[in-house]
């Protein structure tokens, strides 16, 4: 019986004494300081490695009495913790001072920011656009997924036009009705339908025909098209208009041509060249030694399209003209094959960084 009470009051001084080396060890840690990496590692050896003092206070725990384990358990491992977190926490206020700020080369430039251009078609398509923005166009645009009447029905193609063949368009396999639009002219319609004149119109965007790809012609390409619908418009106007955005793209020097052409769409219609601004009318290859260069079609709206569309054809008149980005580009920037343009090769397409 005695030795047991004599047991119980050795464990429990046992307990007091070890509440009291973990409460001094905890109130130490708080005034750790290191000044070099060998001090932190002194420290981490005095209370953290196999002989360290917290360590051994481990050791002693298993002489706590059961009832009092958990407790003293409780306290052991906040020491634990605290100590880890402190050699850390010196660990790293220590790196980060550890730079010799000699090491730092501040006139060194930064990594190199790729940064991305305007496709070169992106920027004539604004500058056009731009163009007849500043002569009172309105910007329009339309789906490149269209059906058989904008593209063609309202735009007065016969039913038998040689244009609708599987050759030129694409079509939706389960709709033969819903197809790839072939030209901007579809736009057209689209606005007519639901917009009375004055409708004055710049259309930008997409058009596919199923053509085999090369240099020169590709499944898919840009274009614009313009419409002007009112009272007393003349193919005068339409003339001056276009004379306009030919000198304003490539320069005041630059003379128009306009030749007879056909469009079931337009009536007269006209096809319009350029003096070539390549060898500036002399001839050269790219005008083929005749000075001058095609670019874009027009013509005075067909009354038939504006009765189509809803429009009074003894009230209204309208003229139309529809160009290639791609042409335009070309002309501008030489660019001698088509398909540079949607192959994405950023060599190509750097070469426009100065004109973005
Ligand atoms: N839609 C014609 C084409 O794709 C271009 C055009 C538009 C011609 C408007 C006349 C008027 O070739």
């Amino acid at each position: 019986m005695l030795s047991i009470i004599k047991k119980s009051g050795y464990l429990c001084k046992k307990f007091h004494d070890m509440l009291e080396k973990i409460q001094a060890l905890l109130a130490e840690i708080d005034t750790l300081e290191a000044h070099s990496a060998e001090d932190i590692e002194a420290l981490r050896i005095k209370y953290l490695s196999k002989k360290g003092s917290i360590p051994a206070l481990m050791a002693d725990f298993r002489n706590v009495p059961a009832e009092q384990k958990k407790e003293v358990g409780i306290k052991i491992n906040e020491l634990k913790t605290k100590a880890f977190d402190k050699i850390n926490s010196l660990k790293a206020a220590f790196d980060s001072t550890d730079t010799d700020a000699d090491d730092i080369d501040i006139t060194r430039t930064a990594y190199p920011i790729e940064l991305g251009t305007r496709h070169p078609l992106t920027i004539v398509r604004n500058e056009i656009v731009d163009i007849f923005s500043r002569l009172g166009f309105s910007l329009a645009e339309g789906p490149e997924v269209e059906d058989d009447w904008h593209v063609f029905g309202a735009m007065n193609f016969a039913d038998d036009h040689p244009a609708r063949d599987m050759q030129d368009t694409f079509f939706i396999e389960a709709k033969p009705d819903v197809i790839l639009r072939t030209h901007t002219s579809s736009v057209q319609s689209r606005v007519m339908e639901h917009t009375q004149p004055p409708i004055r119109i710049i259309c930008p965007g997409r058009v596919y025909r199923n053509e085999a790809i090369s240099a020169r012609a590709h499944c898919f390409f840009h274009q614009v098209e313009g419409l002007y619908v009112d009272e007393d418009v003349s193919f005068t106007d339409l003339k001056q208009v276009l004379l306009l955005f030919a000198r304003e793209m490539f320069g005041e020097g630059t003379q128009i041509r306009l030749r007879p052409s056909y469009f079931p769409f337009t009536e007269p219609s006209a096809e319009m060249d350029i003096s070539c601004n390549i060898c500036g009318g002399e001839g050269c290859s790219f005008c083929k030694y005749t000075g001058w260069v095609e670019i874009l079609g027009c013509g005075m709206v067909d009354p038939a399209v504006l009765e189509l569309n809803g429009i009074d054809s003894k009230k209204y008149k309208g003229y139309a003209f529809g160009m290639g980005v791609e042409r335009i580009t070309n002309l501008k920037y030489q660019v001698k094959d088509l398909r540079m343009f949607s192959e994405n090769d950023t060599r190509f397409l750097k070469e426009f960084e100065a004109a973005n």
